[in-house]
């Protein structure tokens, strides 16, 4: 199992985070990035969540923290 995690900005990616589904990081990321602010949005994107419910927590955390990322950097370039 990989776990490499090297913050919000960018970087390596690779932690898995819907073991089920075996979906990593990066495509939670990407799947955010396109659009998703739920874990509803992440399951009909992705996949991930559809199964035992497992890693919900762990989506719900990068969906906030995304979110919080990018409403900085929005108002980083704002200003
Ligand atoms: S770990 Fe994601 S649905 Fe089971």
């Amino acid at each position: 199992m990989i776990h490499w995690r090297n913050g919000t900005g960018g970087g390596l990616q690779m932690a898995l985070i819907c073991h089920c589904a075996g979906i990593r990081e990066s495509v939670i990321v990407s799947s955010i990035r396109e659009g998703a602010t739920s874990i509803d949005d992440l399951r009909l994107l992705c996949g991930a969540a559809a199964d035992c419910g497992g890693c919900e927590r762990s989506l719900q955390e990068l969906i906030d923290e995304h979110i919080v990322y990018e409403h900085y950097v929005a108002l980083r370039w704002a200003s």
